[in-house]
């Protein structure tokens, strides 16, 4: 593994030793054992969209490691002003040991592996969301013991997180079924890979997609970027909500998650936000200590 742009890139043993690693820098933390394996290190966080986890459990992430983090907002980098992307990150190589990366278009991270000579981590894009996912699966598998046979369900938009976990639970064994509206599925790509795969569902019911769930999940109905379609999306995703009645639809140890931010009384009612608070700023948490065997994985290696 030489960086991080998608889950797709990784096999299913990759996947499960960033779990293990996760869960065992976890363990590290809450027991105050130090852990610096990245001692010297310097990663690189470059912002297009707003971020409050991301930029927080990376900077954190690289502090516990013993390294160091630099906020890059691409409004104060000459990228905001046209300087092509290529230029950037072979530049950037010669500074850091690492660059962790959140913007709109996939082909970006894409270029910045293929140009720059230090490893990326892709802190979100409009196609993909992977280090949520990671942490996303962590919480699961702390929580179920498992992930083989569990069923995942996704309520409401076909965006980045739904294209990311599909492929990070059809990859780890887990049932995938999403509840979408017609013209606002995921990746096609994605899921015809899926379909091939695993036991994938994609439907327009909710109530067919909850049904017997382990895990339901929702994301904003409208992504960083979306802000013109607020109105038009709100009508299209109404009943595309996680309520009490969906909730009763699935098995009675469901688990909720939302990758945050939430608009409840949106995608999510108040009421099962709070009911599932708990796992929810679990999986937050869990932000943290999956980026840093992200890190520690990619970054550790000897140039
Ligand atoms: N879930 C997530 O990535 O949160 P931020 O946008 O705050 O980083
Ligand atoms: N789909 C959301 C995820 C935020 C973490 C967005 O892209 O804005």
């Amino acid at each position: 593994m030489d960086h991080l742009l998608k889950l797709g890139d990784l096999t299913e043993e990759e996947i499960v030793q960033i779990l293990d690693l996760a869960d065992q820098l976890k363990y590290e933390k809450k027991n105050g054992i130090p852990h610096k394996h990245l001692a010297d290190k310097t990663l690189g966080m470059i912002f297009r969209k707003s971020s409050t986890r991301t930029r927080v459990s990376f900077e954190v992430g690289m502090y516990d490691l013993g390294g160091s983090a630099l906020f890059l907002s691409s409004n104060d980098l000459q990228i905001g002003r046209g300087e092509d992307t290529q230029d950037t990150i072979r530049v950037l190589s010669r500074y850091l040991d690492g660059i962790m990366i959140r913007t709109f278009d996939q082909e970006e991270v894409e270029m910045m592996a293929e140009y720059g000579s230090i490893p990326i981590i892709n802190g979100l894009t409009d196609y993909a969301h992977p280090c949520q996912v990671l942490a996303d699966l962590m919480t699961i598998r702390e929580r179920k013991g498992t992930l083989k046979g569990l069923k995942m369900a996704f309520v409401g938009d076909g965006n980045n997180m739904a294209n990311s976990l599909i492929v990070g639970a059809i990859k780890t064994g887990m049932s995938f079924a999403i509840a979408c509206p017609e013209e606002y599925k995921p990746d096609c790509e994605i899921m015809n890979w899926a379909q091939n795969n695993g036991d994938f569902l994609c439907t327009t019911s909710v109530d067919e997609a909850v049904k017997d769930a382990d895990v339901i999940y929702t994301d904003v109905w409208a992504s960083m970027g979306q802000e013109n379609e607020r109105a038009i999306r709100k009508a299209a995703f109404k009943y595309y909500c996680v309520d009490g009645h969906a909730c009763s639809l699935a098995k009675p140890d469901v688990m909720v998650l939302h990758c945050l931010p939430a608009h409840k009384g949106e995608e999510i009612t108040a009421d099962v936000f709070e009911a599932h608070a708990s796992e929810i700023f679990d999986e937050a948490e869990n932000r943290l200590h999956a980026q840093k065997a992200v890190m520690v994985l990619l970054m550790k290696k000897e140039k």
